[in-house]
């Protein structure tokens, strides 16, 4: 598809955005848990502020090649999960390592090892849509409720936000409590429920809509 404007993501690789103030590097600190914190980089740069040595910092970043094992794996225990998408065939680094490739805002979150991501695929090929990612967030089983599924989310949308992107939304199981609100948590709506949407094992599923406006549409 090619549309008269093109959303660009700025990925490994991106020289660095200036920050609204002009001073230099983008870079947010946000309170996480009790002990943790996040760094938050949607654009390679600077290096993460230090901390103290009992804090955990974590790292947002957008993906690069090298984290396509990791991410495969965190992808993987969703899919077993049952809980997260109708997808049912594990995923190896080489498909992974192609969804990087493909350029579309993709963030990983990073502490010592990749523990999490959120990314965005196409939403449609039509392009009055152009400006609408569909969006995913998973988090490794092991790092669950440390608030990074909201960090990621957060960084996902200023990441897209930069690209131009007027939207993200996504499908989320009914029964997906940690889904749903994490995308509350995360300032998403959910606009409608999408009856008997699919079947997983056999069962038909329920998907609530979710979407946050960006930019100026949220304004
Ligand atoms: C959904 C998922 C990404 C949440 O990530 P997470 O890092 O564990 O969630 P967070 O710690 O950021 O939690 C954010 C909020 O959701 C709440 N939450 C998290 N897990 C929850 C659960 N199982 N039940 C109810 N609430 C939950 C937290 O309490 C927190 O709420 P608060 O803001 O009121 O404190 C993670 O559970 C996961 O990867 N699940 C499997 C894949 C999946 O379902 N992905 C979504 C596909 S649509």
């Amino acid at each position: 598809m090619r549309c008269a404007r093109q959303w660009r993501f700025r990925g490994p690789g991106s020289p660095p955005r200036r920050s609204r103030d002009g001073e230099g590097q983008h870079e947010r600190e946000q309170d996480g848990a009790a002990h943790s914190r996040h760094v938050v980089r949607t654009a390679k740069g600077a290096e993460p502020r230090r901390y103290r040595a009992d804090v955990v910092t974590t790292t947002i970043r957008p993906a690069a090649a090298g984290d396509a094992a990791a991410i495969a794996g965190i992808y993987n225990e969703g899919i077993e999960d049952r809980v997260a998408t109708f997808e049912t065939r594990p995923r190896d680094a080489g498909e992974v390592a192609e969804w990087i490739a493909g350029g579309l805002p993709f963030l990983v979150a990073e502490d010592g090892g990749i523990l999490g991501y959120a990314r965005v695929s196409a939403y449609s090929d039509r392009c009055v849509y152009a400006g609408i990612g569909e969006h995913g967030v998973y988090v490794a089983r092991s790092a669950r409720g440390r608030r990074l599924g909201v960090a990621l989310l957060d960084a996902l949308a200023e990441a897209c936000e930069a690209a131009g992107y007027y939207k993200l939304t996504s499908r989320v199981f009914a029964d997906n409590g940690a889904s749903r609100a994490v995308h509350r948590a995360a300032g998403f709506d959910e606009v409608g429920i999408q009856r008997r949407h699919g079947r997983l094992d056999g069962e038909w599923r329920d998907c609530v809509l979710v979407e946050r406006l960006l930019g100026e549409a949220a304004a």
